[in-house]
């Protein structure tokens, strides 16, 4: 008797735990200020960030520019919800997006992963690893300071067992360049500011962010209050 019991309880904790493991996120909003020549206009690298929090408001419309869902489908399962707001080579969608959260208003720090289908957020890791981070991509101190970074890592394979070599070569990094101006233009819209990071060991990052063996790292997007410069001021 006792073991069933505590078969149940153990059974309703993870259960509770795993729930408390995926938020749900706000609506993005479909209509902005500021007009996307503007924010052509004013997108720069930035390396400076102020350690202000973001609202999840703020996270959610950065990950619905990045890969969220445009035209929900259910068939064929490869779309992944469906299509999306950056272009995919065969609508394969090969990206993985995660936040890695240092200081967001309704969110505790650690490591979460992207669910485009749904708006999803799904905890992996609740500790700060901004740190070790940015000693994984060089020292680049400022993915420190930045309250979050994005973290785009790929699984080739969805594209490659269409596309071959050419896959690799040059369609899994087209994808991701679109998914990731998509985050340039947003953030400056925002009164944000980003720099796209692509220098890092590629062994310490995988480490400190934890993916699984099928999926390679490409990309840190640190993301926050620029420290000046910014036209667009939200605040
Ligand atoms: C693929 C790629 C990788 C980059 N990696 C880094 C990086 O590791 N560190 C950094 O400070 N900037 C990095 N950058 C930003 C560039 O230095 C920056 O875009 C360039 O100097 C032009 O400045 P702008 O973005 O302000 O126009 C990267 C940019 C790209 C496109």
């Amino acid at each position: 008797m006792k073991l069933i019991i505590a078969f149940f309880f153990g059974f309703a904790y993870c259960f509770a735990n795993a729930q408390d493991d995926i938020i749900k996120l706000p609506e993005p909003k479909l209509k902005g200020s500021v007009s996307v020549e503007e924010t052509m206009l004013n997108r720069r690298s930035v390396r400076d960030f102020k350690s202000d929090a973001l609202s999840l408001e703020q996270v959610s419309q950065i990950l619905w520019a990045a890969y969220g869902v445009t035209k929900e489908m259910n068939s064929p399962s490869t779309v992944r919800g469906g299509l999306k707001t950056a272009p995919s080579a065969g609508a394969r969608y090969p990206l993985e997006i995660y936040v890695v959260v240092g200081n967001v208003n309704g969110l505790g720090k650690g490591i979460y992963r992207f669910l485009p289908e749904g708006h999803f957020l799904m905890k992996t890791y609740d500790q700060d690893i901004r740190k070790e981070l940015a000693e994984a991509a060089l020292d680049q101190e400022f993915i420190e300071q930045a309250p979050i970074s994005l973290f785009y890592s790929a699984v080739y394979s969805r594209t490659t067992s269409k596309y071959r070599q050419r896959g690799r070569d040059r369609y899994v990094c087209m994808d991701l360049g679109h998914s990731a101006e998509n985050v340039c233009l947003q953030v400056v819209a925002m009164g944000l500011a980003t720099c796209p990071v692509g220098a890092f060991e590629d062994r310490m990052v995988r480490n400190v962010i934890m993916i699984p063996d099928k999926e390679e790292p490409l990309y840190i997007m640190p993301i926050g209050y620029p420290v000046k410069g910014s036209l667009f001021k939200s605040k």
